[in-house]
């Protein structure tokens, strides 16, 4: 399936709904919720079996999902803004919850679930210039040139990624309540 081109338009997630996938070890979509698919454009049919990537953006920077699976595949949730492309080229921003599922005896990851809710403006505004100077750096000479410039950029403030993305999406108020509930829900 080819990919669908990206434009400007900009799908309004509702503020009161969650965006919840579930994909294997390997990150092929086992499940979406019904506001996964509505919101994707693309059909249950069309989404299961199919790498998570089907809804990657081009403005994501490899780096975000680098710095993702690096943590879930070891067992840690990690919290992450991201854009997400639907099947007619629209675009989406969530604040999502990666949740890694491990085997109680191998302790291998047995499978992810995401967690999203709609990201208010005010944190798309913080983190957007942050992903273009990530994708532009990228762009030029690698990821390596994308994790220095986070490193320095955590650096300066005197803080880690965690400290910071729970700062900017208020992850001890509101989302903190919403994100354990859900997983209270699914697990
Ligand atoms: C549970 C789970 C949910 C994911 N959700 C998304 C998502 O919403 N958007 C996205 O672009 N990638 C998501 N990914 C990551 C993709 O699997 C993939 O790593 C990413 O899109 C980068 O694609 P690429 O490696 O082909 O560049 C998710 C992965 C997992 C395990």
């Amino acid at each position: 399936m080819a990919r669908p081109k990206a434009t400007n338009n900009k799908v309004e997630i509702n503020s009161k709904r969650y965006i919840v996938s579930k994909t294997d070890a390997d990150g092929i979509i086992q499940y979406g919720n019904d506001y996964f698919t509505e919101i994707s454009g693309y059909s249950e049919e069309e989404l299961i079996g199919k790498s998570h990537n089907i809804i990657r953006h081009p403005d994501m920077p490899k780096l975000a999902f680098k710095m993702m699976w690096d943590r879930i595949s070891k067992g840690d949730n990690f919290i992450a803004v991201v854009k997400n492309l639907t099947k007619d080229g629209s675009y989406y921003w969530v604040i999502t919850d990666f949740e890694p599922k491990m085997d109680s005896i191998t302790n291998e990851p047995v499978s992810y679930t995401a967690f999203r809710k709609a990201a208010p403006q005010k944190v798309i505004n913080k983190i957007e210039p942050i992903y273009k100077k990530l994708l532009e750096l990228e762009n030029e000479g690698g990821m390596k040139e994308s994790e220095k410039f986070l490193r320095e950029f955590l650096d300066e403030k005197n803080t880690t990624y965690d400290k910071y993305i729970n700062d900017v999406v208020g992850n001890n108020g509101l989302f903190k309540i919403f994100f354990t509930a859900m997983k209270k829900i699914f697990s």
